[in-house]
């Protein structure tokens, strides 16, 4: 078996947004050290630096995203473009492959791409699909595609499901839905509907009762093969340049007593709201690491918005980064609490790490996963609204009030089961093997 995937190519669609970016290269490493060779073939804007990955090889194919595709409030717009940009290139690219190597095992695409779908199909090669988001958002998809509208939601008895208080979010996700968001999800669907295995970066116990709905609705084999950070952890997979001067800063600061803030990257903010942010941290009298990239302030460089005197508040009890080595602040003993838009990766890299969350969402998946922190897990607070007083009050409820504790236990429980799930002889690793047999089957 060895050997026969020592010859045996993989090839990777990788959508190349940051939270997309890194799954798809942990994934290859972790295939890579199983003995497949890899090819990842790449969307052209925010490319990962080959040179940082001697080990595979890479192709870009053009997208024709631009500026406007980024700045539209329409967050299906850049996903829509790529699949529709991306389609030719994507296809010529495999045939290419094909033709050169006469073989191909599987091709791995993101959800994103769906488009790669069809194409893998008509080439006849195997087409498996990585979610990089969770497995409960693939409760969404039937209702979504029409394909199952009675069954959504309406049977669900399980408390933790009823927890999740899908209908509302359903309602919340259906407000606004532009055209291209609707054709985006209907495709998301049927991806997962026909793909020959779904991969996801979970663990089997974090989502059991979810998983156990999904498997009804999709004939495919679904494969938790999370938490993947975990199991290729030296990956290097940062687009922009971690700044390292935080993690000094955090050494001086008392144990737990940190609101890391970070809202991924993709989110956009307005001024008015980055001012609010900042009187509610400067307020909560919290010491604070705040992460703002270059450019998420609509209209703005980087911090200039900020307000008149509130550098002279905070002292030396802020500290602002244009990009931290999250993975590193979130294992950082200084750090109590994050401040987090609830993209997947840094759900799951905070469960692990065993801090509680301060959620506050913005679109898509990341309104679920909020409800899965605080509704579900129980391990973080929903912020309502961005307005400085509720932010004070609320980071102080999660900081120093009581209400933090409990949150805090049951969020260093999570952490405890997550690092048995991964020493656990089995878990892990028949997930992998469930994998390879899955890819070495044609
Ligand atoms: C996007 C979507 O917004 C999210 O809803 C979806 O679940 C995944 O795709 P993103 O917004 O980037 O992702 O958030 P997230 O999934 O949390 O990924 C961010 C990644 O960037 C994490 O791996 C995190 O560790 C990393 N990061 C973030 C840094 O390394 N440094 C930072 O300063 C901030």
């Amino acid at each position: 078996m060895e050997k026969q995937q020592k010859s045996s190519h993989v090839v990777l669609v990788m959508v190349t947004f940051q939270g997309h970016i890194t799954p798809m290269l942990q994934l290859a490493s972790i295939l890579h050290s199983k003995g497949f060779s890899i090819t990842i073939v790449h969307t052209e804007f925010n490319s990962p630096n080959p040179s940082n990955h001697p080990e595979f090889t890479f192709i870009s194919i053009p997208d024709k995203l631009t500026e406007s595709h980024f700045s539209d409030k329409d967050p299906a717009s850049p996903v829509w473009n790529l699949n529709k940009n991306c389609a030719a290139p994507l296809q010529q690219c495999l045939e290419k492959i094909l033709h050169s190597l006469h073989h191909i095992a599987a091709v791995i695409y993101d959800t994103l791409m769906y488009s790669a779908q069809t194409i893998t199909e008509d080439l006849g090669l195997l087409g498996i699909v990585l979610r990089t988001g969770s497995a409960t958002t693939m409760l969404f998809y039937p209702a979504f595609s029409q394909l199952d509208e009675e069954h959504f939601v309406y049977e669900i008895k399980s408390p933790e499901l009823q927890a999740l208080q899908l209908k509302r979010l359903r309602a919340l996700l259906s407000q606004n839905a532009t055209k291209a968001m609707t054709e985006v999800r209907v495709a998301f669907a049927n991806v997962l509907k026909r793909s020959s295995a779904i991969i996801v970066n979970s663990m089997e116990f974090l989502e059991l009762e979810a998983l156990s709905k999904v498997k009804q609705y999709f004939p495919a084999p679904i494969i938790t093969i999370g938490p993947l950070h975990k199991l290729a952890p030296a990956i290097c997979s940062s687009v922009l340049t971690e700044d390292d001067k935080c993690i000094s800063w955090l050494n001086k600061q008392a144990p737990k007593s940190v609101i890391y803030v970070s809202f991924g990257s993709i989110v956009n903010m307005d001024k008015q709201e980055l001012i609010e942010i900042a009187w509610g941290l400067s307020n909560s009298k919290q010491p604070f690491l705040w992460v703002v990239r270059p450019g998420m302030v609509r209209g703005s460089e980087w911090i200039e918005s900020l307000p008149n005197g509130f550098e002279e508040s905070v002292g030396e009890r802020g500290c602002i980064v244009k990009w931290a080595p999250q993975k590193e602040v979130l294992a950082h003993a200084a750090v109590g609490g994050f401040w987090t838009h609830c993209g997947w990766n840094s759900t799951i890299e905070s469960i692990c790490e065993g801090v509680p969350m301060l959620c506050r969402p913005f679109f898509g998946d990341q309104h679920l996963n909020t409800s899965s922190i605080c509704n579900v897990w129980k391990i973080g607070l929903e912020l309502q609204n961005l307005e400085r007083g509720n932010i004070e009050r609320t980071i102080k409820r999660l900081m120093v009030d009581m209400e933090g504790n409990g949150i805090r236990k049951r969020a260093i429980d999570l952490k405890e089961k997550a690092a048995f799930y991964l020493m656990e002889e089995g878990s892990t690793s028949c997930s992998l093997n469930m994998l390879i047999k899955h890819i070495l089957s044609v």
